[in-house]
């Protein structure tokens, strides 16, 4: 296993992004990086050449992890599909907002006057990176997802499995305690495209990471 992993290139993403409405204000969700940085951090520890393209987090980069910083959805695609062609896999943890506001405002938007006080944002969708990077996969190339559902979640994730080309996805619930954003545990299922089921039971992120990338090229 290890040996099959040092050396290999692999790019990660991780953290949430964030989608600007005007120059102070933005859209973006809970995701603090955690569980990717983990990924990233084992995948380094075993000799990988990881590149983790990150969205806003407030995480030190971890050991040996050459780290490409970006701020929206748009930028996260530009870098993972210029990354993509020269890597072995690639682990998809971002939190990747599915839409962006269809105008940026240069200005501060004002409050409406207060006959018609309410604001319509006009949003867009955004590209999926993981689809687009499973479009484009050769033989050989690992790509792993994540699903964070809150109901329906093993048809969910078996169908983002099977839609974005992926070879495993990784759902975590949010209906589990200890599960999900901002902690430092998760409690994660690995299906694969093999068909295969795994439960692992509440551990750390750290575990987690471990037990997801054990499961790689096996
Ligand atoms: N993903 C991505 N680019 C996007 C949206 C999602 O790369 N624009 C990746 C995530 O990093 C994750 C997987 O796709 O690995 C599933 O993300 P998720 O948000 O759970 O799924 P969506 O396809 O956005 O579906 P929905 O929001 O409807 O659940």
């Amino acid at each position: 296993m290890q040996t099959r992993i040092a050396g290999c290139k692999f790019l990660v993403t991780a953290g949430p992004t964030i989608e600007r409405i005007d120059p102070v204000r933005f859209i973006s969700n809970h995701s603090t990086g955690k569980m990717g940085y983990a990924i990233a951090a084992e995948l380094a520890a075993r000799g990988a050449v990881v590149t983790l393209v990150s969205g806003p987090v407030a995480l030190e980069t971890p050991a040996g992890v050459r780290r490409v910083d970006v701020e929206s959805a748009g930028e996260m695609w530009r870098e993972c599909t210029e990354l993509w062609p020269q890597m072995d896999g690639a682990v998809m943890c971002a939190a990747v907002a599915d839409y962006t506001p269809a105008e940026v405002s240069p200005v501060k938007i004002k409050k409406g006057p207060e006959a018609s006080p309410d604001l319509i944002l006009t949003l867009k969708p955004t590209k999926d990176i993981a689809a687009g990077l499973g479009r484009t996969k050769r033989p050989g190339q690992l790509l792993v997802g994540f699903a964070l559902e809150t109901d329906n979640e093993e048809v969910n994730a078996l169908d983002k499995l099977r839609r974005k080309n992926l070879d495993m996805i990784v759902l975590n619930s949010l209906r589990d305690a200890g599960a999900g954003f901002g902690g430092d545990t998760n409690r994660i299922t690995v299906f694969t495209s093999a068909g295969t089921k795994t439960a692992y039971p509440l551990e750390s992120k750290t575990a987690a990471a471990a037990h997801i990338v054990d499961m790689f090229f096996e």
